[in-house]
C-alpha cells in the first residue's frame, strides 16, 4: 500500500484533509469485516481513502464524489497507478447534485468525508441509499473537539459546529440506525442500518 505522502498531488501541510491514521485503520477494518460490494464516498480529495477501501476488499467498487476538478483528476491518476482501474468511478460533481440525481441507487457502505456543514442535509439521502445491514461512516464529526465543547464557539466555526451537532443528534436518535461514536482524532461515527 502506498503511503499518503507518495500520492500524486499530496502536499504535506498542516491542513491536509486526508483521513488520519487511527481513523483510516477503523475504516479499513470495517471494510474487511463487512465486505461491501458497492461503496459510495463523498469527498475524494486525491483518492487516498478510496485506495484504502479498494485495497481492504478486492470485491468492492467505489463511487467517489469530488467537487474540485483538479482533485478529481489527481484521484483518477493515483487510483489507476495503484492498479484499481475498472473498480472505481470518480464523479466530478457537487455532492448535493449527485445525491438528488441518484436517489434510487443503493450502496452497501457509505463513507462521508465531504463538507462537514452539509452532513445533516445529506443524511436523509444517504440513509435511503444504504442497503439494510449497510454501514454509514462519517469522519471529522467532533471537529477538533468543538462539537462537544461547552465553550462559546468562534463565529467562523459556529454554523459548521451547529450543523455537526444537529447531524449527531439526528443520527443517534434514528431508530433505523445503530450508531457508535469514536472520539479519537477528529471523531468518527459508524452507523449500521438495521435489517
Ligand atoms: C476531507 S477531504 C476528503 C479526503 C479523502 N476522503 C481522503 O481521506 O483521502 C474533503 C473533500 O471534499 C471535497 N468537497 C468539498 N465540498 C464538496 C461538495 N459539496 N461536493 C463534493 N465534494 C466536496 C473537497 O474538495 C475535498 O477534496
Amino acid at each position: 500500500m502506498k503511503s499518503k505522502e507518495e500520492f500524486f498531488g499530496f502536499e504535506d501541510h498542516e491542513y491536509n484533509p486526508i483521513v488520519r491514521s487511527e481513523s483510516i485503520k477503523l475504516l479499513s477494518s470495517l471494510i474487511e469485516k463487512h465486505k461491501p460490494k458497492q461503496i459510495l464516498e463523498i469527498g475524494t480529495y486525491i483518492g487516498y481513502s478510496a485506495s484504502v477501501m479498494l485495497a481492504s476488499f478486492s470485491g468492492s467498487f467505489v463511487t467517489t464524489i469530488e467537487k474540485n476538478k483538479e482533485n478529481a483528476e489527481c484521484a483518477v491518476k493515483n487510483l489507476k497507478e495503484l492498479g484499481f482501474e475498472g473498480r472505481f468511478e470518480v464523479v466530478n460533481a457537487d455532492a448535493s447534485d449527485f445525491l438528488i440525481e441518484n436517489q434510487n441507487k443503493k450502496f452497501d457502505f457509505i463513507f462521508l468525508d465531504g463538507p462537514k456543514g452539509q452532513y445533516v442535509r445529506y443524511l436523509p439521502y444517504l440513509k435511503n441509499m444504504l442497503n439494510e445491514g449497510g454501514v454509514l461512516v462519517a469522519d471529522d464529526i467532533l471537529f477538533y473537539g468543538l462539537v462537544r465543547s461547552q465553550q462559546k464557539i468562534e463565529h467562523k466555526h459556529r454554523s459548521l459546529v451547529n450543523n455537526l451537532r444537529k447531524f449527531l443528534e439526528v443520527l443517534q436518535n434514528d431508530k433505523d440506525l445503530e450508531t457508535v461514536i469514536y472520539d479519537f482524532e477528529n471523531g468518527m461515527s459508524v452507523s449500521v442500518k438495521k435489517m
